[in-house]
């Protein structure tokens, strides 16, 4: 009997080889890209022939754990995105989306652009049968936001296949847990979580790392399931779920859980627009609610929430710049006693000054506005 809930030190194929059935709903695999990484155990430079036997055997093992109306995401580089594309039709699996997740932060180079992309391949098992609950991830039309067209759909769109709301968890944001190399953003994981599984589902990641799959499985009422080879990473990956509390109905008309708040700042981070905007259209403000309240719904939440209140809350936020995507460590005293006005004083960010690392785990936060909110 499958044990859930829980994340396992092994390699994935050696796990997988001992399920007997299918269990999985959703499986997020963001394998090693081969291109170098310093991770403790795994050695991410391997000859090409080697590397693609090993992805073809890891998806093969996936897709069987897969249940028939199960969605099977995988992040890939440039490198062998082709493969992987391949590899997926090669195991029986349907492409639904080839989504591009563009993201700031990226790594600079010096003889080429610098790569500020990767491909995540939404495939699922069945081309029929299969969950995406739209509502769930809709955002602002272009029509709504920007032209206030009338002929714009209330209920706003479905976001494009680019994903470019979501930047990188570089080494100075709060939300880097420090231990991992390549830590993805808990946003890009709460997109594909609510869209393509149910509350109850079981999410499965056979390349835990950090345990971000897990963290967002957990945080929305799925099940969820990993593998990772390291020892090290897989004591981090289990401090990081002890602290996590599924998102709750604790919050009673008038008040706010802390769950609540975070995905109030992570849905008004990917719409586009800015609080003004939404405080001199009803209709912006009424669309926005729908939007966050789609997304409660989809974590299993009953508790809806009024346009009004939505307003108060993001009003008193935005004082606060608690508005801000992304969130760094306060390094320094320096950095913590700008006020954010000034860090953006020439509206680039590049004005901000570089901190330095610090050591402990959860340092304090100082945050930085959205571009959007500081002009
Ligand atoms: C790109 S990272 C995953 C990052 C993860 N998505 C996150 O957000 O933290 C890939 C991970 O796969 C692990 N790994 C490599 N080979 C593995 C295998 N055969 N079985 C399980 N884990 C493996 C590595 O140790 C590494 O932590």
């Amino acid at each position: 009997m499958l044990k859930l809930d829980e994340v396992v030190n092994s390699d994935c194929l050696t796990w997988l080889a001992k399920q007997e059935e299918p269990f999985a709903d959703l499986i997020f695999a963001d394998p090693p890209f081969n291109i170098g990484y310093q991770y403790d155990v795994y050695e991410d430079r391997r000859a090409y022939d080697d590397y693609y036997a090993w992805t073809e055997q890891w998806i093969t093992a996936c897709r069987r754990a897969l249940k028939p109306t199960g969605a099977f995401w995988i992040a890939i580089g440039d490198d062998y995105a082709a493969e992987v594309r391949l590899l997926g039709r090669k195991a029986g699996l349907h492409l639904r989306n080839w989504v591009i997740w563009h993201y700031t932060f990226g790594q600079q180079t010096k003889l080429k652009f610098a790569r500020s992309h990767t491909h995540l391949f939404y495939f699922v098992a069945d081309a029929r049968s299969f969950t995406f609950n739209d509502e769930a991830v809709r955002t602002f039309s272009d029509r709504q936001r920007r032209y206030n067209d009338r002929r714009a759909n209330p209920a706003g769109k479905l976001p494009d296949d680019t994903w470019a709301e979501f930047p990188r968890v570089c080494g100075t944001f709060a939300e880097r847990e420090g231990w991992h190399p390549c830590q993805m953003p808990e946003t890009v994981l709460a997109r594909i979580v609510l869209a393509t599984s149910r509350v109850g589902d079981v999410v499965f990641d056979p390349f835990a790392g950090s345990g971000t799959t897990l963290v967002a499985a957990k945080k929305y009422h799925r099940h969820y399931m990993g593998t990772e080879l390291s020892p090290e990473y897989v004591d981090g990956i289990r401090r990081r779920l002890a602290e996590v509390q599924p998102i709750a109905d604790l919050a009673t008309p008038g008040d706010w859980s802390p769950a609540h708040v975070e995905l109030l700042q992570a849905t008004y981070c990917s719409a586009g627009v800015r609080t003004s905007q939404l405080g001199e259209s009803p209709e912006l403000l009424e669309s926005f609610t729908q939007h966050f309240n789609a997304k409660l719904t989809a974590a299993g939440c009953q508790r809806m929430y009024a346009a009004a209140e939505v307003w108060g809350r993001l009003e008193s936020m935005r004082r606060r710049n608690e508005l801000a995507m992304i969130r760094v460590h306060a390094f320094e005293d320096r950095l913590a006693s700008v006020r954010p006005a000034e860090a953006y004083s020439s509206g680039a960010a590049g004005a901000v000054p570089i901190p330095r690392r610090r050591k402990t785990r959860r340092p304090a936060e100082v945050d930085l506005p959205l571009l959007a909110d500081s002009v």
